[in-house]
């Protein structure tokens, strides 16, 4: 059996392979990433020591050289897409060509070639937009309020046209904000992690009392590797562990487990049309035998041990010009 993934180096892509490696070592595992700056070599190193782990640089809109990858493939996970919302304000198009026309040349790919036994789509809770009560399910409308929310969708509905239209065997995964090792430190967890650890200011978007619902990123493979054996094609998952935090919260308990006073938090202006809470109800994957093990605490602790041995990883990328540039034109106070 061969299973593809796209954007295999990024932070839940890469903690999927080096999972799914170790514990099948029998799978073979293609790996597809075009290594744009949220994926660091310093994790293809890693992922490179799995015998049973073949990378191809690959951008998923070069329709050529991706149906030669996935020739022989019998399973895709699409991970790979442009992922942080801040940036989608400062350059849409990139989310768009990669979330959106990248899928799109995904779904062609297994519309032709009739081969695929199953498809997974990753997608995000953004896709629905925020709920003041109650969590959603996957009927729920989509309302996303951000250009990468909107990709996202976007790439949503093609998957599901592409189901009606096609009887292609895709399921889409919507998770929630995933949290773990090797998660790229402009991303808020590890931005404060790493913030705290230099002893540098954390910034906080408006008064900090958004609400995130957290699942640890081993938990996310876990759900995956359900989904891969039970999960049935033609069908939305939502995938959560219910660990509804408000951001505020989140900073203050990394601040106490390294020890940090909580002057470093400083508030910054909220984010336009920031989603005040995320909420899923995820009945569906518990049907098929998906339970979440890691409690919020449990994940940090191991999440900000994990970056405080492994500084080289986070620093390389905070000390590049491309990363500096970046926290200038989003936190120009700092
Ligand atoms: N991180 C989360 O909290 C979260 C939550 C829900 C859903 N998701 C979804 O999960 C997926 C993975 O997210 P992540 O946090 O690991 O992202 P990430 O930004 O860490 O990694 C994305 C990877 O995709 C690669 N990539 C980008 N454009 C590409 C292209 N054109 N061709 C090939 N590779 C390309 C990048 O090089 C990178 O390795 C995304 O689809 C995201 O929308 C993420």
């Amino acid at each position: 059996m061969k299973i593809a993934i796209t954007g295999g180096v990024g932070f839940i892509g890469s903690n999927f392979i080096s999972f799914f490696c170790k514990k099948h070592p029998e799978i073979q595992i293609v790996n597809i990433d075009k290594m744009t700056y949220a994926a660091n070599p310093l994790t293809l190193e890693i992922l490179n020591t799995f015998s049973n782990h073949k990378f191809f640089k690959i951008d998923i809109c070069d329709t050529t050289k991706i149906e030669k990858a996935l020739e022989e493939c019998d399973f895709i996970i699409h991970f790979a897409a442009e992922t942080h919302v801040d940036r989608s304000f400062q350059n849409a198009q990139d989310f768009l060509v990669t979330d959106v026309i990248g899928t799109f040349r995904i779904l062609e790919f297994i519309r032709k070639k009739k081969a695929i036994k199953k498809y997974i789509h990753i997608s995000t809770d953004e896709v629905y937009g925020s709920i003041k009560i109650g969590s959603f399910s996957e009927s729920s409308p989509l309302n996303p309020t951000n250009p990468y929310a909107a990709s996202k969708a976007s790439a949503d509905l093609l998957v599901l046209s592409y189901i009606k239209c096609y009887q292609i065997p895709a399921i889409i995964a919507r998770f929630t904000n995933n949290f773990g090792p090797f998660q790229h430190p402009e991303k808020f967890i590890p931005l404060a992690i790493t913030n705290a650890i230099e002893n540098k200011k954390i910034p906080i978007y408006g008064d900090g009392t958004q609400v995130r619902d957290w699942l640890f990123v081993e938990d996310t493979c876990r759900a995956l590797e359900v989904l891969i054996e039970k999960g049935v094609p033609g069908n939305i998952y939502n995938v959560s562990a219910c660990q509804e935090k408000q951001n505020l919260e989140v900073v203050q308990k990394i601040l106490k487990l390294l020890g940090k006073k909580e002057n470093l938090i400083v508030h910054i202006p909220d984010r336009v049309a920031h989603d005040k809470r995320y909420s899923l109800s995820c009945e569906k994957i518990k049907e098929i035998g998906f339970l979440p093990s890691f409690d919020f605490e449990k994940g940090l602790e191991i999440t900000v041990k994990w970056y405080l041995e492994n500084f080289n990883w986070w620093k390389t990328i905070k000390d590049s010009k491309e990363f500096k540039t970046y926290y200038k034109s989003r936190y120009p106070d700092l």
